[in-house]
Order: C-alpha cells, then sequence, then structure tokens
C-alpha cells in the first residue's frame, strides 16, 4: 500500500488525515484546500464542474422570512408541469419500504455489528454509538472491510424482487453524506454510492421505483444516530458543514437528477428528519429553498422531497408552494462576502410555480411515554388524526416512515446503551430518543 501511497495523485491532504495514512481507501480521495475528501465520483464531478458549481443557488444574504410566505396555491393549480416522464405524485400511490440499515448503520438495525465493534466484549457501554463512532473505534481500515461485507451481503439484488413479489412498488434508501465527501477528520468509511448505483439498477430491473435519502448531514441535523453521529447538532451553524452539505445535495441533484433517471427515481431528499425543534426553523426553510433551487438549477424536473422538520400539519403550507416571490430572485450564498446572485423564477413552472416539492412526514408510536401509554383505539385516532392532516395540506404528502411497533423493545431502539422504556430503564435527560 505504501508504493501505493506515494504514486497517488490524489495525495494532497491525505497528510490531513489523522487516522491510518496508509489506508488504501484514503489514497483514493482527493481532498480540497480545506482537507474535505471527496470521493472518487465526486471528486470527478467537481473536476469536471468545478468546486464552486454547489455555491451558486445558495441563500438570500438578508433572511427575512416574509420574503418567503407566498400564496398559498389555489385549488385548480397542479404540481406536475411539464414533467411527463417524472413520477406524478398525484396520479400514484406510493407503498414502499425503507431499506435502513444497509448503507447507513444503525445500531438498533443491526446490533450484531456494533455488538462486534464492542471494546470490551458483552459490554454494552464499550459499543459504539453510531457509524461515525464505530469507524473512530476501529480505524477507517478494519471499518471499511467489515462494512464492505454487510454492503454486499445484507441487501442484495433478490431483496428488491422479494420486496417487488410483496407488493410494494418503491424503495426509500438512506445514505450519508460521508458516501460522498467526509471532513478533514472523519473516520466514516466510503464506497456506499456504487451500492446506490446497484440498487437504482435493481430497483429499474424489477419495477421499483427508487427515493434517495439524505439520511446525515455533516455535524449531524439532529443528534440521532441514524445521522451517523449522535449526540451532535453542529449542522447550519457550522458553516463547513453547511456547505459541505450543500455540495452533497448539489452533487446528487446533479448526478441523480436527471432524465436518465426520471423511470426509476421518484425524488431526491434533502435531508431527513431536520430536528425543528431544536434547530433554527428559518435555517431549515432557507435549506430547503437552497436545495430547491439548487435541484431546478441542474435541469432536472424530478421531484424534490423535503422533510416537516417535525413540524405541526400544514406548516409547510406556506413555503415552496405558490408563485415564486419576485423578491426573492436576488439570492446569494449565506456567506456575505462570495455574493453570487441568482434568478429563482427561472425555477418554475408555466405558471410561475414552484412544482414537484413532495412533504415527507414520518409516524412512530413509541417515542414517547404518554403515547406508549395509549391503548390501541388511542393509537389509531392518533394515525387516523396524522393521515387527516396530511390529506389536507397544499403539498403533495407522503408517509416516509412508519413502523406499527407499539412498545420500545426492540434492542437499543432509543439508542446503544439507553435502555427501553419496555424493560423501565430508559434513561435520557434530554428526552430525546433517537427519533420523535
Ligand atoms: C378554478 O376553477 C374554477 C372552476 O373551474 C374557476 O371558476 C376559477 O376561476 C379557477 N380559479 C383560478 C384561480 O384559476
Ligand atoms: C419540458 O420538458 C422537455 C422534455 O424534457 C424539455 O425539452 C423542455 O425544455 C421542457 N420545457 C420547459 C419549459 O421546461
Ligand atoms: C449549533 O446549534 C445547536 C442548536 O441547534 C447547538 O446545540 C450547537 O451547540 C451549536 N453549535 C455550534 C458550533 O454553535
Ligand atoms: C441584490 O442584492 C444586492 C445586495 O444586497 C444588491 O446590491 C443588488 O442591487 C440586488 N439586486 C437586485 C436585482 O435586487
Ligand atoms: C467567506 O468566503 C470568503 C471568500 O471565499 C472566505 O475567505 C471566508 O473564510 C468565508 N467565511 C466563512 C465564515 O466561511
Ligand atoms: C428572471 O427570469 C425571468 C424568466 O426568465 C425573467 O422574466 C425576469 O425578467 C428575470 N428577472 C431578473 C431580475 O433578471
Ligand atoms: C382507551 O383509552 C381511552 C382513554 O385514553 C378510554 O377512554 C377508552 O375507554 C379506552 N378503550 C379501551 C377499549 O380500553
Ligand atoms: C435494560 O434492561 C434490559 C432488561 O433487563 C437489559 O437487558 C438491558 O441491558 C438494560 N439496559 C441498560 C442500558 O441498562
Amino acid at each position: 500500500m505504501l508504493s501505493f501511497l506515494f504514486l497517488s495523485p490524489l495525495l494532497f491532504g491525505v497528510t490531513a488525515y489523522s487516522g491510518d495514512e496508509n489506508d488504501y481507501y484514503e489514497n483514493h480521495y482527493g481532498s480540497d484546500e480545506n482537507g474535505i475528501r471527496y470521493s472518487p465520483s465526486m471528486q470527478a464531478f467537481y473536476d469536471e464542474h468545478g468546486h464552486d458549481a454547489h455555491l451558486k443557488y445558495l441563500t438570500p444574504n438578508s433572511f427575512d422570512l416574509d420574503v418567503y410566505r407566498l400564496t398559498k396555491r389555489d385549488g385548480n393549480s397542479t404540481d406536475d408541469k411539464n414533467s411527463s416522464n417524472v413520477f406524478d405524485y398525484s396520479e400514484n400511490i406510493v407503498h414502499g419500504v425503507n431499506i435502513g440499515g444497509w448503507l447507513v448503520t444503525e445500531p438498533y438495525i443491526t446490533p450484531s455489528i456494533y455488538w462486534a465493534a464492542a471494546e470490551t466484549e458483552g459490554d454494552q457501554s464499550t459499543v459504539p454509538l453510531d457509524e461515525y463512532h464505530y469507524c473512530e473505534e476501529l480505524g477507517t481500515e478494519e471499518c471499511q472491510s467489515r462494512l464492505q461485507e454487510h454492503w454486499d451481503g445484507w441487501i442484495q439484488e433478490k431483496d428488491f424482487k422479494q420486496i417487488k413479489d410483496w407488493g410494494f412498488n418503491a424503495i426509500r434508501l438512506p445514505i450519508g453524506y460521508w458516501a460522498f465527501a467526509r471532513l478533514p477528520d472523519d473516520p466514516y468509511a466510503s464506497g456506499q454510492e456504487e451500492y446506490l448505483k446497484n440498487a437504482i439498477e435493481w430497483a429499474r430491473n424489477n419495477g421499483l421505483y427508487l427515493w434517495i435519502d439524505l439520511h446525515g448531514a455533516p455535524g449531524s441535523q439532529n443528534g440521532f444516530d441514524n445521522s451517523g453521529l449522535r449526540d451532535s447538532l453542529n449542522w447550519f451553524n457550522v458553516t463547513e458543514n453547511y456547505d459541505l452539505t450543500l455540495k452533497v445535495t448539489y452533487y446528487l441533484y446533479n448526478t441523480y437528477g436527471g432524465e436518465e433517471y426520471n423511470d426509476v427515481v421518484i425524488g431526491i431528499q434533502n435531508l431527513n428528519e431536520p430536528l425543528g425543534p431544536k434547530l433554527k426553523m428559518s435555517e431549515v426553510v432557507r435549506f430547503n429553498y437552497n436545495t430547491y433551487s439548487q435541484l431546478r438549477s441542474t435541469g432536472s424536473e424530478n421531484n424534490f422531497v423535503f422533510h416537516d422538520a417535525f413540524q405541526s400539519m400544514g406548516y409547510w403550507d406556506d413555503y415552496l408552494t405558490g408563485s415564486v416571490d419576485p423578491k426573492s430572485t436576488n439570492y446569494t450564498h449565506h456567506n456575505s462576502s462570495t455574493p453570487d446572485y441568482i434568478n429563482a423564477t427561472s425555477f418554475t413552472d408555466d405558471d410561475g410555480d414552484y412544482y414537484n416539492t413532495i412533504l415527507d412526514h414520518h409516524h412512530y408510536e413509541v417515542f414517547g411515554t404518554g403515547v406508549l401509554k395509549l391503548n390501541i383505539t388511542g393509537h389509531l385516532l392518533n394515525v387516523k388524526s396524522f393521515a387527516e392532516g396530511m390529506k389536507d395540506e397544499k403539498h403533495p404528502a407522503l408517509c416516509g416512515e412508519w413502523s406499527a411497533a407499539l412498545t420500545d423493545c426492540a434492542w437499543w431502539l432509543n439508542g446503544v446503551n439507553r435502555g427501553s422504556r419496555y424493560a423501565g430503564n430508559y434513561s435520557n435527560p434530554d428526552g430525546a430518543i433517537g427519533k420523535y
């Protein structure tokens, strides 16, 4: 490996890496002046398009939410202008399933691989909390080799066929930013994008649709273990992290949003579960506008998917609906020293409206004491009111994650070493419990 290290044309930046410098995988990465390491495909993308490509379509510099309180759609409008070959949510129902725990691991989905990384065998207090710590604990190289085995074996094309045979028509596929780019100190393994590409082919071969879902952003958008990094919320307020997120979304949109994928990719979700109640909602709104503009700027007419950020039903009716406000034509990067203006009205449909914007809600009945105490009638009423709220919203909406589980008994459902309410030993001073 050492000889490769010296021969590698992508050597620059390897010394910034805090782990094993002989790691073969490391040497397949290019890195920029900030030490951010790009996957080979993202590197190639940037070699072609330039590193600043993503910066063109960003935020208004003086942030005024009123600018975005746009006209609500009238009842006559449709959301699907000029998108004949883009999946139409108003005509089709999605019966989907998530392939969680594959390209982003979650301890509760695959406890075995997490147990195998315990510092002290059988002692859960020494089990890594999330994929970040899993790779940190094992070292990127060993992590790479173990995860590679997991990626190869855990989900295969035959599973896609099985999903189709069971009557589903869609798959939601979570993937973390680290599949595409890593911060200088990130211990993550990478190579997941090859499996994403396989998944798209497998979906296509088996008559399934596929949603790409960016499940983890740098610094973590929610502090959940399923974001890759638990107990951290350093996303929007760390420029490096926010910018890298936008580079990744731009790359995803540009790479997978094109017409050649319209038969299979039915949406690209900009971010899973940003934790609205703890983030600044204005920043989440801003992010959604940024990424909507990014998607359209690539020429993609595919569906822009965003999560409700744990806001109440109807909250998003005022955003990304109706016509693009002329005032919003003046955008700049949030780093105001690098202004870059765009004309947002060029991102509309023929009526001047935002289009193909899909709202993702998640619903669980297990993450809270109150809800766990409900009887079946109570649970059913919850689900009913959830569905009714969704029906009246202005965006086409769907429930992208849900579970019929009525207890939190699944091992590490609340996070590694946190116990469960079911067992009576749940502890988390914060009340944040892995998922809302
Ligand atoms: C909506 O449709 C109704 C009935 O076709 C029509 O009377 C009304 O003018 C339309 N509204 C708009 C804003 O186009
Ligand atoms: C509509 O879609 C077609 C085919 O994808 C494309 O050539 C055309 O430029 C689009 N028109 C507009 C107004 O976006
Ligand atoms: C960013 O904001 C979150 C709250 O949303 C806070 O917990 C975190 O400490 C902040 N990070 C920095 C670096 O300021
Ligand atoms: C956009 O904003 C910049 C900075 O505030 C300002 O200098 C420029 O005149 C604005 N352009 C338009 C078209 O409003
Ligand atoms: C803003 O951009 C300028 C020029 O690209 C750069 O020097 C500066 O460090 C950036 N500021 C932040 C907070 O990223
Ligand atoms: C923005 O684009 C639209 C449509 O191309 C055009 O009519 C409008 O004049 C542009 N506005 C600005 C400020 O350039
Ligand atoms: C379920 O709980 C509600 C109170 O939340 C109670 O009114 C109702 O009688 C209960 N139903 C059953 C079947 O126990
Ligand atoms: C919680 O209790 C269950 C059942 O006794 C036990 O298996 C588990 O290890 C406990 N978890 C913690 C974090 O103590």
